[in-house]
């Protein structure tokens, strides 16, 4: 059992007594290449990660209304079942879970819930998505629903847009519902299909540990900006279902705002990139850092979603010995940048950038060295 589930389990004990029935746990997710893409009908690269939320539930007696705590502190939060309402709080990616249940018409009874979660939140490794999955995970497990894992990561995919009010795709539920360890998640978002693909590398996750206030206004204007860029081009080409089947010539031949091309280029380039990673690594070869780089360059200057923190933590990375590549990972606007290397490379800069960042940007960043791991899964 992770330490989290065990944790879990504690506060479990402590804020409702006895022990829960089931403990699941699901992971954040790091993005190996593919970004911005989901939601444009692309591809996308992503692994799970050795950070994870665990989730531990009992049914209770009596009225549909759920009782939680997360983290063992802050008291207990109920959810009446027939007036779920958005609060802005944690509770939120649960309640939203709970609303897709209901709204499928299944009759869930009132839930003692507590969770525990090492996934550092607001980040850009995708709390929330874990914190959804593996929510689902137990409820299902525990009242016997079935669970097929893609079928649950669209489920959670939907409560954070219609419940949360997140337009997002789907890559991060997915990733926290399918991963699998020493294997990157080779997605498909139109129709959607996962495939692991084998990835043995570590990767450095440096979090830039700034406030992610503008990354979810900012993420909308994109997804808006791609939605138009794609009607401009289906004016000409009505058969282009998504961006990402859109050739570079129907960009830049399409009539539309300078701003929407860029980001369509982006999106058209970044699946090649995909593409080409998925063929190198079923090939054996090791992550061809170039693409990483090139992609983080599309995100910067055609995409504008990096910052400052980021650009510098890439520029950094790129000039250490050993370091083949680094981008930044998840939606930009701050979050993380990750790095590709061997071990001992990824180690010296996590050793070296912490004292230069601070220097540079005025405050810590976080760093971790992970590798892919699974996805949801039952704990003890
Ligand atoms: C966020 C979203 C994902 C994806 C990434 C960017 O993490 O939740 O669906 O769009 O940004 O690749």
């Amino acid at each position: 059992m992770s330490s989290v589930a065990a944790d879990a389990r504690r506060h479990f004990t402590k804020s409702f007594g006895g022990e829960p029935t089931v403990v699941a746990s699901a992971a954040g997710r790091v993005n190996l290449i593919g970004e911005h893409v989901d939601y444009n009908g692309g591809v996308a690269l992503p692994i799970a990660i050795q950070r994870r939320t665990a989730v531990a539930v009992r049914v209770r007696d009596g009225a549909r209304v759920s009782r939680l705590n997360s983290g063992g502190t802050g008291g207990v939060l109920t959810l009446d079942h027939a007036a779920l309402v958005r609060r802005r709080k944690w509770t939120d990616y649960p309640s939203g879970v709970l609303d897709q249940l209901i709204g499928a018409g299944l009759d869930v009874p009132g839930l003692d819930v507590a969770v525990a979660s090492d996934v550092p939140s607001g980040s850009g490794l995708s709390s929330s998505a874990a914190l959804e999955v593996a929510f689902d995970f137990a409820v299902r497990s525990l009242l016997g629903l079935s669970i097929d894992r893609v079928a649950m990561a669209l489920e959670c995919q939907q409560a954070e847009r219609q419940f949360v009010g997140v337009p997002c795709g789907a890559m991060d539920q997915l990733s926290a519902s399918c991963g699998q360890q020493g294997h990157a998640l080779h997605m498909q978002f139109d129709p959607v299909n996962v495939r692991p693909v084998p990835f043995r590398e570590s990767v450095l996750v440096i979090d830039t540990a700034l406030s992610r206030s503008l990354r979810v206004s900012a993420y909308a204007e994109r997804v808006a900006e791609c939605a138009s860029a794609l009607e401009a081009i289906r004016r000409d080409a009505p058969e282009v279902s998504s961006l990402a089947v859109a050739t570079m010539a129907q960009v830049d031949g399409a009539a539309m705002r300078d701003v929407e091309r860029r980001r369509a280029r982006h999106v058209v380039a970044e699946c090649a990139r995909v593409r080409q990673v998925v063929l190198a690594l079923a090939a054996g070869e090791p992550f061809p850092g170039d693409l990483a780089v090139a992609s983080h360059e599309s995100l910067r200057d055609d995409y504008d979603c990096s910052s400052r923190e980021l650009d510098w933590t890439v520029a950094y990375a790129l000039r250490q010995p050993g370091i083949k590549g680094a981008r930044l990972t998840g939606a930009g606007w701050g979050g993380c940048a990750i790095a590709f290397g061997e071990v001992s490379a990824l180690q010296a800069l996590a050793k070296s950038l912490p004292a230069e960042y601070e220097k540079a940007i005025g405050h810590a960043p976080h760093t971790w060295v992970v590798s892919a791991d699974d996805g949801a899964r039952m704990e003890g």
